[in-house]
């Protein structure tokens, strides 16, 4: 591999399993606990936008308690110093990888971080709860805590609760900015770009069951690319890998970033 050559790297919900964070079909995975179509597609928000957040407000907590480990320490190191052009492209909406400490980095899924407004459709950065039945960090004068034993409607709530859009002011219009199952991936035209250019592809811990995202292999492979696989385990798309190492991503990541930056790889 050139110093100066291009990389693309796909990550996926196996990079943060050992920092914490579930991944979703694994047997004790997200899915596993949850309908997909209950909680990431847009007839679940706008049929039950109260369980929809719920779900992400846990997630989004749950970023506090956990830390990047030794996987996304690596890729931030590599991105640092590859001279050549570098892309990750994660599918996860944690934040482990800015936190790492990359920057050339892309979530083509939207962020737990990140709120939408649908009045007004502004995106801005988005911390604690988002529901309108949550305690907002300075309760509205007036409402009582456990607004929901109160039994008060979701409509009532959005115009008094702590979902409240910084950009237009409008209550109970912020949705998580996730891409949702019917939605369009972000960045897909920068990814595309930068997966024709590639001169290797390595994607880690992903099951490789989700397009777009799982069809990268194919398009980078295809231009040219050498791809590479890191995974638990075989992915679906394993046979389009030209190198595949199964093992844990904590171990594996390091050793391959290391052969790479000493021009072993
Ligand atoms: P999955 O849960 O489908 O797959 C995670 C993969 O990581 C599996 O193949 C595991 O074997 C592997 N894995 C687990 N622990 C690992 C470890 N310590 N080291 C290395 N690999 C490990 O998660 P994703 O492929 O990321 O989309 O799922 C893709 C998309 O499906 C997600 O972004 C999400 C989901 O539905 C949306 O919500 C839109």
């Amino acid at each position: 591999m050139s110093p100066t050559g291009n990389i693309v790297i796909l990550t996926g919900a196996g990079i943060s399993a050992e920092s914490g964070l579930q991944t979703f079909r694994a047997a004790d995975g997200l899915w596993e606990g949850h309908r997909v179509e209950d909680v990431a597609t847009p007839e679940a928000f706008a049929r039950d936008p109260e369980l929809v957040h719920q779900f992400y407000d846990a997630r989004r907590a749950r970023l506090g308690e956990v830390e990047p480990n030794a996987a996304h320490l690596a890729l931030a190191r590599l991105d640092a110093e590859w001279r050549g052009k570098l892309l990750i492209v994660t599918q996860n909406v944690d934040d482990l990888h800015e936190r790492a400490g990359a920057e050339r980095l892309l979530h083509m899924h939207g962020e737990l971080k990140r709120g939408w407004c649908l009045a007004c459709d502004g995106r801005f950065e988005w911390d604690g709860a988002m529901s309108p039945y949550s305690v907002c960090p300075e309760p509205v004068e007036g409402l009582p805590l456990s607004k929901r034993e109160e039994g008060q409607s979701f409509d009532t709530l959005r115009t008094n609760g702590c979902n409240r859009c910084p950009s237009c002011d409008a209550a109970g219009t912020v949705r998580p900015d996730i891409v949702w199952f019917g939605e369009m991936p972000y960045d897909m035209e920068a990814i595309e770009a930068a997966l024709f250019h590639a001169d290797l592809f390595v994607s880690i811990g992903t099951s490789g069951a989700v397009y777009p995202a799982a069809g990268f292999v194919q398009t980078a492979k295809h231009r040219g690319a050498r791809t590479m696989e890191i995974n638990l385990e075989p992915s679906q798309g394993s046979n389009f890998f030209d190198e595949r190492r199964y093992g844990r991503a904590s171990e594996l990541v390091p050793a391959w970033v290391e052969e790479l930056l000493s021009g072993r790889a």
